[in-house]
């Protein structure tokens, strides 16, 4: 979601804002702007559409002169997206420019107050309200107008503020809505996330929510809202930058698939030390696990899908009941927890505003609460009781596929450590588990060999109206992913149901020619699923089978099967999301969209 980025330096500001701002794009976003103080005024750039329509007006930066800006990518939520609604927002008097991340959930009363008092207003955001409020309550301290607006405001926000007043200074405070500030040699930066600034320093402060940062090039002085210097340690970001770049590939998401077993090999190897498993720092005792009544799963879109795989796999090995909830309706529920839940978060960013609540609520009913989260030092890894980090690397297309599958990954060690505590593995089976679990990373090698293969199918497939996925227990957790993975970069309508259910009331959409995409890897359900597909094919679909490359039999029923290495049936789950990933990457691809950034869409979602 919106991206912020400022600088204070000595080098021209608006090449720098530009730059930063293309290394947040994957956030999504429509519209964007710079704020740079010239020397005598904040002047203000900004346009609809995507950062390329404003850096042609700027000429590349050229145009805006001036060592002191903010820049920002909006994702529309209050007003659609347009030049008057994008950041900078500025106050009447021109005093303030102001970018901001989150909602602001009261600023229509606000605004009412605002407008009694002579401020009008020219956008239907609710930032502007923040710009304008800052002004009312500016009495020649910058610093005081902040604490005395964010006393006003509820909601998340990660503000960047230009004052014209003290134009050696860039403002910052955040709630709820990440922000970093880089530090430099006499110049320093505020940004959404790393990749906006990892070309210019490694050494970062990341705010805590309600410290309120003024930055000068030379120096950054942290405040809590007494107006007490906070003192803090810089954290050192020791990315590859390549890590953060294309590297030659034409997509971030083509990329990121094609590093996945690095990922996982990453993330599972420092786990596993002398043949058993170790959870970094998570003391889970053979005591602590016995008590809990339940495992409650949750997360919000694909990390949430990890935990639909989740529940058949933790439940199968621990036999503990598992109840999988996406985070927003689980906020809003009552949910039936205490001291004698387990509550994972899992989470990508680390910063999911609704997944964020579900924790603090979590929390809050007494529940301990372990995380699975890719970014270091995120909200959700700080307010967890206990953190198990992916080592994904930084993911930067949209549509999750490293976190995802190493979120799985992270999800097989805990389950396996849990069982093997509870006595529910004998050793052979321990063992087993961990020689499968290592050996994903090359099955994952091997299926990535066959990707023409889903090329080829994709070309046949891509101007399907409906693609609808099936598939039963774990292949069902999986249709869910595949499905998702379609339509939010190739926007083809899709459903994923699961196979049992399509005669229910599904089956009523197939015709002749419908794609099915039909999950059959688990080896009990194999037989079950072929009934499926034969329901599907006697109503004219056209099936696309996805099996274990021992189950042959998938081709006299179905049109084309595409085949993965075979493993244990928890862990297959791992290898069947490949083919999906990266059929839905060819299907977008030849459509034509935009992979990365696709419509609507943001990778980081921090407002509710
Ligand atoms: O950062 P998170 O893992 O908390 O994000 C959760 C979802 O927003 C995310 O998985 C989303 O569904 C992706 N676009 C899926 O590809």
């Amino acid at each position: 979601m919106c991206g912020i980025v400022g600088y204070i330096g000595n080098d021209q500001a608006t090449p720098i804002l530009l730059n930063g701002l293309e290394k947040l794009e994957y956030r999504g976003y429509d519209s964007a702007g710079v704020a740079v103080y010239d020397g005598k005024h904040i002047q203000v750039e900004k346009s609809e559409g995507r950062l390329k329509v404003l850096a042609d007006l700027l000429d590349n930066g050229k145009k805006l002169p001036g060592t002191i800006g903010i820049g920002h990518t909006r994702w529309a939520t209050h007003g659609k997206p347009s030049d008057i609604n994008s950041h900078p927002q500025v106050s009447n008097l021109g005093k303030f420019a102001v970018v901001h991340n989150g909602i602001i959930e009261n600023y229509l009363a606000l605004k009412e107050f605002l407008l009694k008092n002579g401020k009008t207003f020219v956008s239907e955001t609710d930032t502007e309200v923040v710009a304008q409020l800052l002004e009312y309550y500016y009495q020649g301290d910058v610093l005081d107008a902040v604490i005395k607006v964010i006393g006003k405001v509820e909601g998340s926000y990660a503000f960047g503020i230009l004052c014209e007043d003290v134009p050696d200074q860039i403002f910052a405070v955040r709630k709820k809505s990440p922000l970093i500030i880089g530090l430099g040699k006499n110049e320093n930066f505020i940004a959404s996330d790393i990749p906006a600034i990892l070309n210019k320093t490694r050494e970062i402060y990341r705010l805590e929510n309600n410290e309120i940062a003024v930055i000068k090039n030379d120096q950054v002085t942290i405040y809590d809202l007494d107006k007490e210097v906070v003192k803090k340690t810089p954290c050192h970001i020791d990315w590859d930058i390549s890590a953060a770049e294309k590297g030659g590939y034409e997509h971030f998401m083509f990329k990121e698939i094609m590093e996945q077993p690095k990922a996982i090999c990453d993330t599972i190897h420092p786990r596993i030390q002398n043949g058993r498993i170790v959870l970094d720092d998570v003391t889970l005792t053979k005591e602590e696990i016995e008590q809990f009544k339940k495992i409650v799963i949750v997360a919000c879109g694909s990390a949430y899908h990890v935990g639909v795989v989740a529940k058949y796999v933790i439940e199968k090995m621990t036999r503990i009941p598992v109840d999988i909830d996406v985070a927003s309706e689980f906020r809003y529920r009552n949910p039936i927890i205490d001291d004698k839940v387990l509550v994972i978060v899992i989470s990508q960013s680390g910063e999911t505003a609704d997944t964020l609540a579900a924790l603090q609520e979590a929390k809050r009913l007494g529940a301990r609460v372990l995380s699975i989260v890719n970014v270091v030092g995120s909200a959700i890894a700080n307010e967890s009781d206990d953190v198990l980090y992916t080592w994904a690397g930084p993911e930067i297309s949209v549509a999750t596929t490293k976190a995802y599958s190493t979120q799985l990954t992270v999800i097989y060690l805990i389950a396996i450590y849990m069982a093997d505590l509870l006595g529910k593995l004998s050793q052979e089976e321990y063992q087993m588990y961990l020689k499968d679990l290592n050996r994903l990373p090359e099955q994952i090698e091997e299926i990535l060999k066959h990707k023409e293969q889903l090329q080829y199918l994709a070309s046949k497939y891509f101007n399907a109206k409906d693609i609808f996925f099936i598939g039963r227990n774990i292949d069902y957790a999986m249709s869910l992913e595949g499905s998702l993975k379609l339509k939010e970069i190739s926007y083809i309508h899709s459903e994923a149901y699961a196979a049992g259910e399509l005669k229910h009331g599904t089956i009523s959409l197939i015709e002749d020619g419908t794609l099915v995409v039909a999950l059959a890897t688990q080896d009990i359900l194999f037989e079950k699923m072929m009934s499926n597909v034969e329901e599907v094919v006697a109503r004219g679909a056209v099936v696309l089978g996805l099996t274990t490359e021992d189950h042959k039999e998938m081709e006299q029923s179905a049109t084309h099967t595409f085949y993965i290495p075979r493993t244990n049936d928890l862990m297959l789950a791992s290898l069947a999301v490949i083919p999906l990933q990266l059929f839905a990457y060819y299907v977008a691809s030849m459509k034509g969209c935009d992979i990365d950034k696709p419509r609507n869409l943001a990778k980081s979602v921090t407002v509710e």
